[in-house]
């Protein structure tokens, strides 16, 4: 069974979301380690208690290039073939983006390319934009920019806070990303430039 590894720097939802689906065999793989930049990320704790190899490493003062090797090293020491971001709060090197090329998974909350970087529904919310949503989509070298594989709307209501907003929203990503992660495991996405095609199993 493929092996993916998911790099955190927080909460660790979507990684959780992930977890249950490859407990329920709807994943298509397995989770072989979890990376993190920050030490006390509830996501470290959330692989741990379910026996998987969850491993801090410290970027500060590190060259980036330099960091993405080492994190680039313990994936392909744990056997990953796809690596799948979860609110990871930092952008990869062209090493690291080389290393994985095509198969490198983002979940970000808006409908790209709306609102990519930080604090997506609160961008959205403050924009007055009446739809918004999350988007899976590959990772190439620039900021929420690769090629879109998933996306699902989500509408802003006149009640919503940016706080409402992201929590529906959130509940979207939890339910795309895995099957999403499922077509990339099962070698089912043709890349043809920007767009994204689903093939057969
Ligand atoms: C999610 O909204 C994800 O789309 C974004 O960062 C947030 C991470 O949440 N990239 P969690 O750590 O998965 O709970």
């Amino acid at each position: 069974m493929k092996a993916i590894g998911v790099l955190v720097s927080g909460r660790g939802s979507n990684l959780q979301a992930l977890i249950e689906a490859a407990a329920a065999g709807t994943l298509g793989g397995r989770i072989g380690v979890v990376l993190s930049n920050v030490e006390s990320a509830p996501a470290l704790d959330r692989a741990r208690q379910v026996g998987i190899p969850a491993v801090f490493r410290d970027h500060r003062g590190r060259k980036r290039e330099d960091f993405d090797q080492e994190l680039v090293g313990l994936l392909e020491t744990h056997g990953v073939e796809v690596v799948c971001l979860a609110g990871y709060l930092r952008l990869l090197s062209p090493g690291f983006i080389q290393a994985f090329r095509g198969r490198i998974l983002n979940v970000h909350p808006s409908l790209l390319p709306a609102f990519p970087g930080l604090e997506a529904p609160r961008q959205a919310w403050e924009h007055g934009a009446k739809i918004t949503g999350a988007t899976v989509h590959l990772v190439d070298e620039g900021l929420d920019s690769g090629p879109i594989v998933r996306q699902e709307a989500v509408p802003v209501l006149d009640s919503d806070t940016p706080e409402t907003l992201a929590q529906r929203i959130l509940e979207v990503e939890h339910r795309i990303y895995p099957p999403a992660v499922r077509l990339l495991l099962e070698g089912r996405l043709r890349i043809d430039g920007r767009r994204v095609l689903v093939g057969a199993p």
